[in-house]
């Protein structure tokens, strides 16, 4: 077995539109890189090999939250030095959070034999997602485990995720740099929904899954309307409702806010579609005079992998 694992772990779209804390997508970038090295000290020791000045206290750091729950489950295991290297954006909206807790506990179980199922790191992983966000939900980690497309279907009484395929298509990400906690953007939620609003919401969830299984472009677009959480959010991101029209005239298939947000993500048929609509959305932030980002990428078929072992 290796003593030392490089994993790739990448970023991942939630939501969907009408899928809240259900439906996940992997990109295949940016990504975050977890090196993880055995050791028989017990317990977990982080480093940052970045500027994000991130906490290495195991106990407060999601990726050190990750491993300890799993740590808990092996108690002969010793421990490990992890070093991270973030290459998504924290705050961003697309899964950074998710991607270290993934990143961290795929590499403690390529170092242990591969012991766990998907569904049990899943479940390791959400411990430290309840860290960074205060609530349990497994949108981005899913997918961050699996790839693809994915369907949490029930956290209790036990996980039930399903990991469905994709078809081809461009992801156009923006990233306004606004400040929005994931922890706020959930405090402007209804607690209540109205049925007739509710009856639109699931008939959009059930058009969306069978848009991704039947590849139904024009179904996945007319069926990713969210009417219950993104019209609560729409005050928090400045530009989103001006960034929709404009995607929508470059070509995009459809889109919202990228979990929480503040990013925006929008699902295209070709890259070439797919950077139209990244340059589209990023005029509206460039006249709101507010920085951003924009990524271009695939769906990304495969979730966090092992990228080399000593
Ligand atoms: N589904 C979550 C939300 C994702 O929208 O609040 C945030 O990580």
């Amino acid at each position: 077995m290796p003593d030392s694992v490089l994993v790739h772990s990448p970023a991942t779209l939630s939501n969907l539109g009408c899928g809240f804390d259900v439906f996940g997508l992997a990109l295949t970038a940016p990504y975050d890189t977890i090196r993880l090295r055995r050791s028989s000290e017990p317990g977990v020791r982080i480093q940052h090999l970045d500027g994000y000045g991130l906490t290495t206290d195991p106990a407060r750091n999601v990726a050190g939250v990750a491993l300890l729950a799993l740590l808990a489950e092996v108690p002969d295991a010793g421990g490990f030095d992890m070093e991270i290297t973030k290459g998504i954006k924290p705050g961003s909206g697309v899964g950074s959070s998710a991607a270290s807790a993934v990143g961290a506990v795929v590499a403690a179980n390529a170092l242990l034999g591969n012991r766990f199922t998907k569904m049990q790191l899943v479940g390791f992983a959400m411990a430290g997602e309840v860290v960074a966000s205060g609530s349990r939900h497994a949108d981005n980690i899913a997918p961050a485990i699996f790839g693809g497309f994915t369907v949490v279907r029930a956290l209790e009484p036990a996980l039930d995720i399903l990991a469905l395929p994709a078809p081809p298509l461009w992801v156009a990400v923006v990233h306004p740099q606004i400040e929005l906690k994931t922890s706020d953007s959930r405090k402007v939620l209804p607690p209540a929904v109205p049925l007739g609003l509710a009856v639109r919401q699931w008939a959009n969830v059930a058009g969306l899954v069978a848009g991704f299984l039947t590849a139904d472009y024009d179904l996945i677009g007319r069926s990713m309307d969210d009417y219950i959480v993104e019209p609560a959010r729409l005050p928090l991101i400045p530009g989103l409702a001006e960034a929709r029209v404009r995607a929508l005239a470059a070509g995009a298939i459809g889109g919202g806010i990228s979990g929480s947000g503040p990013s925006i993500f929008m699902l295209n048929r070709t890259e070439a579609v797919a950077q139209a609509v990244g340059v589209a959305m990023g005029s509206v932030f460039a006249e709101l005079g507010i920085e951003f980002n924009t990524y271009v990428g695939p769906v990304g078929t495969a979730g966090a992998r092992v990228v080399s072992e000593v």
